[in-house]
């Protein structure tokens, strides 16, 4: 196999077989293929796509690129959730509690933040002494005792995707149907899980920006998950307006805690629910509406915030930054600004990847590949999509160790909102359910 009569090929929109996919990917993970190859090959695929048989293809030989997990040692149904990313997107730190303290084991294997998104294993770290590298048998025997833990991708799980995702990362590449579905499911088909639930991020805070590529993204990646004997469902849900208030590691953490303390912001509260709702049901613990109502008494009855608690000490946190943080406590050693409103009038639209563009320049997110984050700093938005504001009143507070970071920050925040006369139309949370049947329109849940 020449690589570069692969790139000719994909770039001619021709498909790629098994072997050629296979000897491409052990290739780039031996070094064969150089990254300048690789480039160009994701270029291409970005440009002409893939077809369902490659998609499938591509995504097993990433999975089988290195290590796999065996969660065997886990006693029970093992359920794993992953997000395609999102702007303020805490639900992991809600829903994970909630359904393990339902009965559901919950190995999560999370990661970073990426671009302009968050990431779980971010806001987790911002809880002082957390550590989110655990060995394999302290991880199934965490599980097993506590329900649930939550640790970064171990060392050689695929390491395909861990150096395409660089490379994508640098050469405007996400956005692309065939590579996200692949490195998702690459990694959560190696993490062992016996059922995943799909978050799928849709509107201007995520990959996907229209609804008609959020949909084909979720049916390939729950086909590629049925293909491969695993219980796959996904949710589309909205990211067209960031998921709660708070935006930023510690800021995100003290969020999740006000929900799991049954209050906190109502659509942070619907997703998370209703993405627990989705971990109980793969479970067999009942329909998604009976398993709703399951997850919202876990929320009511302080089960689900006792878990997070003792995940949290099991992994080494510090509950009393928590139970600080729990009290409304906010992170200390960031300066903050208030950002007014240039405007009179409802604030109609949200560019929520502005939003997080905004968060990054304040260093709550990476501009580049393995910078220091500063876990304290971020946003808190005041005002949210809907709202009516007046000239001068605060939409937004900024947080950040660097008052000198504000500047432009506000600008990028502040360019990122649409102001209208009108109040706009409500907006929906949860669009639709992708299972093994297909697509199902949802409704809210009242
Ligand atoms: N998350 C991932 O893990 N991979 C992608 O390509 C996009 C989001």
């Amino acid at each position: 196999m020449r690589m570069y009569d692969l790139i000719e090929k994909k770039k001619h929109g021709r498909a790629l077989s098994r072997e050629e996919i296979r000897e491409m990917i052990s290739g780039f993970v031996s070094g064969d293929v150089p990254d300048y190859q690789m480039s160009a090959m994701a270029m291409a695929i970005w440009f002409m796509g893939m077809s369902d048989e490659e998609i499938t293809e591509l995504t097993l030989a990433m999975a089988d690129s290195g290590e796999k997990e065996d969660l065997s040692p886990i006693r029970g149904f093992k359920a794993d959730k992953h997000s395609t990313g999102g702007v303020g997107d805490k639900t992991t730190l809600i829903c994970g509690p909630v359904a393990a303290a339902l009965g559901v084991r919950v190995a999560k294997m999370s990661g970073r933040g990426l671009g302009f998104t968050g990431g779980t294993i971010d806001k987790l770290e911002a809880i002082p002494g957390f550590s989110t590298e655990i060995a394999p048998e302290r991880f199934f025997a965490l599980v097993n005792r506590v329900g649930i833990a939550v640790v970064g991708q171990s060392g050689n799980l695929v390491p395909a995707d861990k150096k395409l995702y660089a490379l994508r990362d640098v050469t405007a590449t996400v956005d692309s149907i065939p590579l996200i579905a692949s490195s998702i499911m690459s990694k959560k088909l190696a993490g062992g899980a016996d059922g995943i639930v799909l978050d799928v991020k849709t509107g201007s805070g995520a990959f996907m920006k229209t609804m008609e590529n959020s949909v084909k993204l979720a049916e390939t990646m729950v086909r590629i998950g049925t293909m491969a004997g695993r219980t796959c469902t996904a949710l589309i849900t909205d990211m067209d307006v960031p998921l709660g208030h708070a935006i930023g590691n510690a800021l995100e953490v003290r969020e999740a805690l006000e929900v799991l303390q049954n209050h906190g912001p109502a659509d942070l509260r619907e997703v998370s629910l209703r993405l627990a709702a989705e971990m109980l049901h793969i479970a067999g613990k009942g329909s998604p509406e009976e398993c709703f109502r399951m997850a919202e008494g876990a929320l009511r009855d302080g089960s689900a915030m006792a878990v997070f608690r003792r995940m949290a000490a099991a992994q080494g946190g510090s509950t009393e930054y928590l139970d600080g943080l729990a009290a409304g406590a906010m992170p200390e050693g960031e300066a903050s600004v208030s950002v007014a409103s240039p405007a009179d009038g409802f604030i109609s639209a949200m560019d929520t990847e502005g939003i997080g563009t905004a968060s990054v320049l304040l260093h709550a997110g990476r501009s580049k590949k393995g910078e220091e984050i500063d876990h304290g700093a971020g946003i808190i938005l005041r005002k949210k999509y809907g709202d009516r504001v007046k000239k001068g009143e605060p939409v937004a507070t900024l947080y950040a160790a660097d008052p000198a970071l504000f500047g432009e920050a506000s600008a990028r925040f502040l360019a990122s909102l649409t102001f209208a006369p009108e109040e706009p139309p409500a907006r929906q949370l949860v669009y639709a359910r992708v299972g093994k049947d297909g697509l199902q329109d949802l409704s809210p849940v009242v």
